[in-house]
C-alpha cells in the first residue's frame, strides 16, 4: 500500500468516514422508536477510538492493494457496513459491560454511562437493538447480489466471535472471575482475554479481508494478526487500568484490582504484563510477513495498540 500519510492522519481520516457512516446506517425515527434511537445514538456518538472498523477498512485495503487491484476505495466501500456492524457490536458489548449487574460502571468515553442518562431497562434495549441491527446490516449492504457469499462468510465470522463461545462466553467468565483472582492460571487468563476482548478485534480483521475478496490463505494470516492484536489489547486494557487516568482513558481507571478480577498486571505483574503483549506485537507481524501483508496500514495499526495510552 503507498502510504502517504502518517497513521494519525490515516486514523483521523477513516475515523471521519466510519462516523459519517454510523450514523447513516443506525436506524432512526419513524422506522426506530425515538426512545431506543437516541440511547443507541448516545453511545455510539459518545466518541471511541474506533479500532475495531478501522482494522476492518485497513485489512480490506491491505488486501486490494496485495492484489494489485490498485483501487483500494473501492475496498473501503465493501468493507464499511462490516466495519459499522463491528462497532455497533462494540459499543452493545460496552453499554452491557457497564450495567451495575455487570462493571457497574458511571463512566465510559468520557461521558455518563448509557444506564445512568438512559436507565438500565433502555440501555440493555440499546445493546439488543446494536447487537440486531449489526447482523441486518452486514447482511443488507452492500447491496450487490454477487457479494453474498462473502456477506454469508462474514456473518458467521463475526456471530461466531460475538456469542457464546467468543464475546459472551468471555463476559460470563469474567462475571464469575470477579473476587476470584488467584484461581486464574495464565491458559484460563488467556482464554478468558480471547473470548472477550480478542475475538471481536480478531473477526474485524477476518471480515475486512473476507469482504475485500481474499482467498483463504491470506484470510487464515489476517486472522491470526487479529488474534494477536486481540489479546495484546485486552493486556494493555489491563495495564492501562493500573497505570492510565480516568481523565485520559474516558472510563474510571482501577476498577480491575478493586473487584478482584484477574488480569495480566495481576498475574505477572506491570513489566511481563507488557512483554507478553510486546511478543503478540512480534507474532502479528510475523503472521503478515508470511503472506507479504506486512507493508500495509496493519502493521502500523499493531504497534499503536500496544502504545496506546487510551
Ligand atoms: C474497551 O474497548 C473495552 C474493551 C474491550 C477492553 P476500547 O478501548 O476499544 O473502547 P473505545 O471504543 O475506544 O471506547
Ligand atoms: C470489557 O472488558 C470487554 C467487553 C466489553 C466485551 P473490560 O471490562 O476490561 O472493559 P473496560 O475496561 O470496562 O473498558
Ligand atoms: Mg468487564
Ligand atoms: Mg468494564
Ligand atoms: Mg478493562
Amino acid at each position: 500500500m503507498t502510504q502517504v500519510v502518517s497513521l494519525e492522519e490515516y486514523v483521523g481520516a477513516r475515523r471521519a468516514q466510519i462516523d459519517e457512516a454510523l450514523e447513516r446506517y443506525l436506524p432512526s425515527p419513524p422506522a426506530c422508536p425515538a426512545g431506543v434511537y437516541e440511547a443507541m445514538r448516545y453511545s455510539l456518538r459518545a466518541g471511541g477510538k474506533r479500532l475495531r472498523p478501522i482494522l476492518t477498512l485497513a485489512a480490506a485495503e491491505t488486501i486490494a492493494d496485495a492484489a494489485g487491484t490498485g483501487i483500494p476505495a473501492r475496498a473501503i466501500d465493501l468493507a464499511m457496513p462490516a466495519a459499522c456492524a463491528i462497532e455497533f457490536i462494540h459499543t452493545y458489548s460496552l453499554i452491557h459491560d457497564d450495567l451495575p449487574a455487570m462493571d457497574d460502571d458511571s463512566l465510559r468515553r468520557g461521558q455518563p454511562t448509557n444506564h445512568i442518562v438512559h436507565g438500565e431497562g433502555m440501555a440493555i434495549l440499546a445493546g439488543d437493538g446494536l447487537l440486531t441491527e449489526a447482523f441486518a446490516l452486514i447482511g443488507s449492504e452492500p447491496q450487490d447480489p454477487s457479494l453474498a457469499p462473502r456477506k454469508l462468510r462474514a456473518i458467521g465470522t463475526v456471530a461466531a466471535a460475538a456469542g457464546a463461545t467468543g464475546m459472551v462466553g468471555g463476559q460470563a467468565i469474567d462475571l464469575l472471575a470477579v473476587g476470584a483472582a488467584s484461581s486464574f492460571g495464565p491458559e484460563s487468563l488467556r482464554d478468558m482475554h480471547a473470548r472477550k476482548t480478542g475475538a471481536l478485534i480478531r473477526a474485524a480483521a477476518t471480515s475486512g479481508a473476507i469482504m475485500a475478496g481474499a482467498g483463504d490463505d491470506l484470510i487464515h494470516a489476517v486472522e491470526e494478526y487479529g488474534r494477536q492484536v486481540g489479546l495484546a489489547f485486552q493486556i494493555v486494557d489491563d495495564i492501562l487500568d493500573v497505570e492510565g487516568e480516568a481523565r485520559h482513558l474516558g472510563k474510571t481507571a482501577g476498577k480491575d484490582a478493586k473487584a478482584g478480577k484477574p488480569t495480566y498486571p495481576s498475574l505477572y505483574g506491570l513489566e511481563v504484563s507488557k512483554r507478553l503483549a510486546a511478543d503478540c506485537h512480534q507474532r502479528a507481524g510475523t503472521a503478515l510477513e508470511s503472506v507479504g501483508l506486512h507493508r500495509g496500514r496493519l502493521t502500523d495499526i499493531a504497534a499503536w495498540v500496544i502504545q496506546r495510552h487510551n
